[in-house]
């Protein structure tokens, strides 16, 4: 299994990726404090406290050597803000197949930073893991996660019925997904 690199110098039109570093942890965690339905849209069991997400930071030279998760920072080009999180996961190498996941700051979302953001990681996905075919899951009411999906050519496959158990709830999900050109 192929470990992930971090990748260097991806940036565009003022939006850029980097490695999370230990002082986003406290940005990262306020973002679910700001916004209470967050951890709620991205499946999460429960919201991250700011030790928690210091720990998962930490966690992540490990889980890039395994091959199974790069979580990357949102950033400008300053390179210091932290505005949201995009993620790589659920990799299957053999079927050259992906996940991305993506969420920002509630104060930078509604700019065009997040199709930006997620269309660097895909772009960066497909060329240099050589994946065939990168996919998003997403809740059917969430219109902003789907109509980026869709804006980047991602195509809408289906809702797999209750799919997740999430807090406690059996959760419909929505499947997309883009082929390499
Ligand atoms: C989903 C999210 C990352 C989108 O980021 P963003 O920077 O606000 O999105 P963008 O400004 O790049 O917009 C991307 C597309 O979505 C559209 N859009 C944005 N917000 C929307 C909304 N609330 N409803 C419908 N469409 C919306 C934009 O018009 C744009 O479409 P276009 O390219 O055809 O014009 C952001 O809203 C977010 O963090 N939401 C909470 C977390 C979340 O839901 N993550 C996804 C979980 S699967």
């Amino acid at each position: 299994m192929p470990s992930l690199p971090v990748p260097e110098g991806l940036s565009r039109d003022g939006v850029a990726l980097r490695r999370l570093r230990a002082r986003d942890a406290g940005a990262f965690a306020q973002a679910f404090r700001e916004d209470p339905e967050l951890g709620i849209v991205i499946g999460a069991e429960e919201d991250p406290t700011e030790n928690g997400v210091r720990r998962f930071i930490a966690r992540q030279p490990g889980l890039r050597a395994r091959g199974e998760f790069l979580g990357l920072a949102v950033t400008d080009e300053t390179k210091r803000p932290f505005l949201g999180h995009v993620m790589l996961h659920t990799l299957a190498w053999r079927h050259k197949r992906a996940e991305v996941g993506y969420w920002l700051v509630p104060a930078a979302r509604g700019h065009g930073v997040g199709g930006k953001a997620v269309s660097l990681l895909v772009d960066w996905a497909f060329e240099q893991l050589e994946l065939e075919r990168i996919e998003i899951t997403t809740t059917p009411d969430n219109g902003a996660a789907r109509a980026l999906a869709t804006s980047l050519g991602f195509v809408e496959e289906g809702v797999m019925i209750g799919r997740n158990l999430e807090r406690g709830r059996r959760v419909d999900v929505m499947l997309l997904a883009r082929l390499r050109k």
